[in-house]
């Protein structure tokens, strides 16, 4: 009879790199899913994650790949690493969990996406808030025509960001800025939740910071299956519209939960996110009726967790990545047309690898 342990497979091993802010907060999560373990954390700049987690420090991937052999690894080192570091590990065999953005432009995606093909290890890229059952139960009514046919979004994220944070010098410079660093998510949720993006147009600008990268945008969008979007962003004005204030994920951010930050509308109903209040007609159906408010419900989970334990069956083969490279590739072919028809300030169709 085959032991236990043959059965049941010891936690798997898992390396951080970059032992920053995202880099904690993964071992946090990693610290409450039994089904994983930190092993070791890369970071050539800092010691205190390892040491604070009591697990081996390296200063190099290659030394810490050679000498753990981890089973999997999350890559959360700054945005213009990510695409030589995933390959390193996807060339030892890794599977890895890695942050978004997938990379910084598309050209870099393309170099990821082909690699993939021929290495066929699995990655997983970090677009945590999909795994938010406030988006699967919005997608949910989307799918089931509650809206009738989506037709409008408009993506809010305002906040103000404290001057210490851009202390880090990557985050002044190309390959950041509050489009690639935030805006990619709420890119990526409207693609999940519309479709596709076929055109764009943008404003943005660095008036407020004064850093090479733009710290606020407009953004418009056209879908594939017709419908228009929008998302308004800064990250130095004073606002309570925002992913983090309005939704419970991260705890250190001050909460507004009765402002919305994702407005869905269609032919028949519209949606808020994350209250997830439902708005439909009754009998008469135009701007004069009344419109009723239905308050829908979902089970509230946390998308790190949900994405930490989602990674580990992926890393085990057991199932396929729920955002693999490529897809994560499509968001950037957007964030790459936004950054275009921004500074050409024209209308751009995006390139889809
Ligand atoms: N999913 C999310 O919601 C979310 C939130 C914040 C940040 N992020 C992403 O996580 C990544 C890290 O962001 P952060 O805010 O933690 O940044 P950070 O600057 O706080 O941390 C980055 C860490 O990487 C280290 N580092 C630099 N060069 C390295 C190298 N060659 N190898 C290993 N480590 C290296 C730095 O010393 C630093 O400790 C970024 O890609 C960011 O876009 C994702």
């Amino acid at each position: 009879m085959p032991s236990l342990d043959a059965i049941t497979p010891g936690p798997l091993r898992v390396a951080i790199v970059g032992g920053g802010v995202m880099g904690r907060q993964h071992a946090g999560t990693l610290s409450g899913v039994p089904e994983a373990k930190l092993v070791a954390v890369v970071d050539p700049f800092q010691h205190t994650l390892a040491d604070d987690c009591q697990v081996p420090g390296f200063t190099e991937l290659g030394t810490m790949l050679d000498s753990i052999a981890p089973e999997a690894v999350i890559v959360a080192n700054p945005n213009d690493l990510h695409v030589d570091t995933a390959l390193q590990c996807m060339a030892a065999g890794v599977p890895v969990l890695l942050e978004k953005p997938v990379a910084t432009s598309l050209d870099d995606c393309r170099t990821l996406i082909d690699a993939q093909r021929r290495m066929q290890v699995p990655v997983l890229v970090g677009h945590h808030r999909r795994h938010n059952p406030v988006i699967a139960r919005a997608r949910q009514v989307i799918e089931s025509g509650l809206l009738g046919r989506p037709s409008m979004v408009t993506a809010l994220w305002q906040t103000k960001k404290p001057d210490a944070y851009f202390e880090m010098r990557w985050r002044r410079q190309t390959g950041a800025g509050v489009i690639l660093i935030n805006l990619v998510h709420e890119t990526d949720l409207l693609r999940h939740l519309y479709g596709e993006i076929v055109e764009v147009q943008a404003f943005t600008s660095n008036a407020l910071r004064g850093f090479e990268v733009e710290d606020s945008a407009t953004i418009s969008f056209r879908f594939e299956n017709g419908a228009l979007g929008s998302i308004i962003a800064s990250d130095a004005v004073a606002s309570p519209w925002g992913w983090e204030k309005n939704l419970n994920e991260v705890p250190k951010f001050a909460k507004e939960h009765d402002q919305p930050c994702i407005l869905l509308s269609g032919t028949e109903g519209a949606l808020s996110i994350p209250q997830l209040k439902l708005w439909r007609y009754g009998e008469h159906a135009d701007w004069e009726a009344p419109l009723f408010q239905q308050q829908l419900g979902h089970v509230a989970d946390d998308p790190q967790v949900l994405q930490m334990r989602h990674f580990i069956r992926v890393a085990r083969g057991e199932t396929a990545p729920l955002i693999d490279i490529e897809d994560a590739s499509r968001t950037i072919a957007v964030i790459d047309a936004i950054h275009l028809a921004a500074r050409e300030r024209r209308s751009v169709k995006p390139t889809y690898p």
